[in-house]
């Protein structure tokens, strides 16, 4: 296995964590302290919003909790075979409507996105690794796990410290190393008006 470092490597200088956190699914289990998880916490407190709305909420389980199984099973199966080694799982959520005056929050989504991005950089510059994961079944979840009507369930995220790739069933293997790259700057930035 190759260092991250010789796989990932930045067109322009800026800091290491933005592209050595990636997303494994090889995690080892092992027990994540109540201050690790609100550190990951303390640093999604921090991200920008709309009006200072703060609209995301975090549920989790930790591993082996009453609550893990309940967790887990909101995933999508091909989720639930790694994510079952993640130390705690994590249940994004948003407020849709601002609490100053009731009006719907065209920005709840993308706020509560700053926020896991918060979450997931603090993990890996704490030794730790975030993934999220989409493969959600989105109203199982929302029922099983009480979320109100105003909420939205945006993701679940697997945290768990890296484990050895040979974890990992047959199929997963192949898709964890090298890390995804990127597209270029020039992909995705115009100077001016769309072109
Ligand atoms: C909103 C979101 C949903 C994702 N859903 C899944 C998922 O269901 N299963 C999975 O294995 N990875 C999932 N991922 C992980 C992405 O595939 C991964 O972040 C992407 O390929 C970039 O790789 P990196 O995070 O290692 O840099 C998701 C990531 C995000 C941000």
């Amino acid at each position: 296995m190759s260092n991250i470092n010789e796989v990932r490597k930045p067109e322009h200088q800026i800091d290491t964590l933005f592209y050595e956190r990636w997303s494994p699914r090889a995690m080892t289990g092992e027990e994540i302290s109540n201050e690790t998880l609100n550190q990951l916490f303390e640093a999604a407190r921090w991200a920008p919003s709309c009006f200072n709305e703060q609209p995301w909420n975090f549920l989790y389980a930790k591993k082996d909790s009453e609550d893990w199984g309940l967790f887990l099973k909101i995933l999508v199966e091909v989720n639930q075979l790694w994510a079952k080694n993640a130390s705690v799982l994590i249940a994004c959520i948003s407020k849709k409507t601002f609490t100053r005056n009731g009006k719907p929050n065209g920005t709840h989504s993308f706020d509560a996105g700053a926020a896991w991005q918060n979450l997931a950089l603090q993990a890996y510059s704490l030794g730790w690794s975030a993934h999220g994961m989409a493969g959600v079944d989105y109203k199982k979840g929302k029922v099983d796990l009480k979320i109100p009507e105003d909420y939205q369930l945006e993701m679940m995220i697997a945290v768990g410290k890296q484990a050895e790739v040979s974890i990992l069933p047959e199929d997963f293997k192949k898709k964890e190393w090298p890390p995804s790259g990127r597209k270029s700057i020039n992909d995705f930035v115009q100077k001016g008006q769309w072109k």
